[in-house]
């Protein structure tokens, strides 16, 4: 009876040694080259401290505009912005539950996917025998409900950010530019607000939804959520890709390199002084 229940034993045992016939590995390779590219994009757009803005326009990457916030402290101060704000959404996405799933499967090969075998050698063996989330560095995942009070402050700043877009001189237009900044705040709220911490927060501990109106309005504020959270994998991988693209589009126009359709009828190269440079 025991043989019988007994889960299929692999033949031969080793990393990457699986019975699957399907391509297992492309979300492995996808996720490398996506985060691999992103990571070096990012981290040269922010030491750059040039090219974020551009007319009406604002880069993520820069959000919130410290330097208008605190235009003394940047007087003296020679480094990017950028790398005071970037802690936030980086730590945010580093302890998000998809993206740690895909990491863990992608970097750490534990395992690569599912029913393929982990690694046996080396570093990789050192990455497939970690202990679950228990212990440092993973335990600091549990801060991923804090980096989220933070991301919920940065998509009002994103979404400021949209409304600066359409005025220029206080006259309201709309450019390319105001729609890229626009689907970026869209993306990164929608997977702000499908995060699984915000499910928690808004449905956890909660003994008995109906035992009252507080805890019924909360039922419904969780229902709803849960429709967001059911395709927070894709918000997390579009959010990605859409901040990314706000940041170069911005950089771009800046540098003169595209042209910005907009209402105003200006080619932001010719409004001096320059801005973000
Ligand atoms: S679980 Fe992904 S952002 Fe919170």
């Amino acid at each position: 009876m025991a043989e019988l229940n007994a889960a299929p034993v692999l033949k031969t045992q080793g990393f990457g040694i699986t019975d699957r016939k399907d391509a297992w590995w492309w979300e492995q390779v996808f996720t490398i080259v996506v985060m691999g590219l992103f990571t070096i994009y990012a981290t040269w757009a922010a030491a750059a401290n040039a090219y974020f803005e551009v007319g009406p326009y604002f880069s993520p990457f820069y959000s919130p505009n410290l330097k208008a916030m605190f235009p003394e402290a940047f007087s003296w101060m020679s480094f990017s912005p950028a790398f005071l704000i970037l802690w936030a959404p980086l730590g945010f996405r580093g302890t998000c539950y998809f993206y740690r799933r895909t990491y863990y499967r992608a970097i750490f090969n534990d395992p690569p996917a599912c029913a393929v075998d982990k690694p046996k050698v080396g570093l990789l063996r050192w990455a497939a025998d970690y202990t679950g989330e228990t212990l440092f560095p993973f335990v600091l995942q549990n801060f991923h409900r804090y980096f989220m009070y933070a991301a919920l402050v940065l998509v009002v700043f994103h979404w400021k950010h949209v409304w600066d877009s359409m005025f220029y001189k206080g006259q309201f237009g709309v450019g390319v530019g105001s729609l890229v900044i626009l689907l970026d705040a869209v993306l990164l709220s929608l997977y702000v607000f499908s995060c699984h911490s915000l499910r928690h927060l808004l449905g956890g501990k909660l003994n008995n939804f109906m035992a009252n109106i507080f805890s019924k309005f909360r039922f419904s504020l969780w229902e709803g959520q849960t429709v967001l959270n059911g395709q927070h994998w894709f918000y997390a991988w579009a959010s990605l890709f859409t901040v990314g693209l706000c940041d170069l589009y911005i950089r771009l126009t800046a540098m003169g390199v595209i042209k910005d359709w907009n209402t105003w009828g200006i080619d932001w190269l010719t409004v001096l002084p320059a801005t973000g440079h």
